[in-house]
């Protein structure tokens, strides 16, 4: 099955005292979904925000609202989560004992659910999830920090796609993309592609056109 690709922009790269106006500019320069990072300085050591920031962000975003949870514990936080107006909800796998009741949570209160799996994770660990999963993320960095280098993680993601099988479920690939390390992954099976620095780097709200130019780059990277 070929996927059309998806650029989710990560606003963990975006100037945080101009969230709505960052959403707008990614999103008119071609943007596809906005990936929003929270991480909680406790499951990943970096503190970013949580459900109100995350609210208020929801009018600003035309497209989809795409969040991934770097946080411990996760159940707790699903129903705010939603009425946050998220579209997507990621968990990690490696975030609690019972993934299972976190997905069928997240799904019960009426998003697309997600798992992550961090780089040491290994793709068989989501086989027993997979039906629970509109989205599987390949974190291809160490969870926590924007511009990072790529981690080679080729391997698992082809291992993934062929457990995936002609289930409708998305691969996401989060950390280091850009127009060098997108074509590998996409090769492998990934259809969803996170870009923090690589989307927003030289360019600002004053000059968006540099945040199409480089969408644009790993678009034409990839086709
Ligand atoms: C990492 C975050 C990523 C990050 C990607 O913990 O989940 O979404 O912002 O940033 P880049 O593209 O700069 O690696
Ligand atoms: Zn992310």
């Amino acid at each position: 099955m070929s996927r059309p690709i998806k650029i989710a922009p990560s606003i963990l790269s975006a100037d945080f005292a101009d969230f709505g106006r960052e959403i707008r500019a990614i999103e008119d320069q071609g943007a596809d979904w906005v990936h929003v990072d929270v991480m909680d300085g406790h499951f990943v050591p970096n503190l970013t925000f949580g459900p109100p920031a995350v609210k208020a962000f929801r009018p600003h975003v035309k497209t989809v609202m795409d969040v991934h949870l770097m946080i411990a514990p996760v159940d707790p936080y699903i129903e705010a989560y939603a009425e946050a107006g998220a579209d997507v909800l990621t968990a990690h796998l490696e975030a609690g004992p019972h993934p299972h009741r976190t997905l069928q949570a997240i799904r019960g209160a009426g998003m697309k659910a997600g798992l992550a799996l961090n780089p040491g994770t290994p793709a068989e660990a989501a086989s027993e999830l997979l039906d629970l999963c509109d989205l599987v993320c390949v974190m291809t960095v160490n969870p926590g920090f924007g511009g990072q280098s790529f981690i080679d993680m080729t391997a698992k993601i082809r291992r993934l796609r062929a457990m995936i099988g002609d289930r409708d479920i998305h691969i996401e690939i989060d950390g280091g993309v850009d127009p060098k390390t997108a074509p590998l992954v996409v090769e492998a099976g990934a259809d969803v592609l996170v870009a923090g620095s690589a989307v927003f780097r030289g360019g600002s709200v004053d000059a968006p056109e540099i945040y199409g130019r480089n969408i644009k780059a790993i678009r034409d990277a990839v086709s």
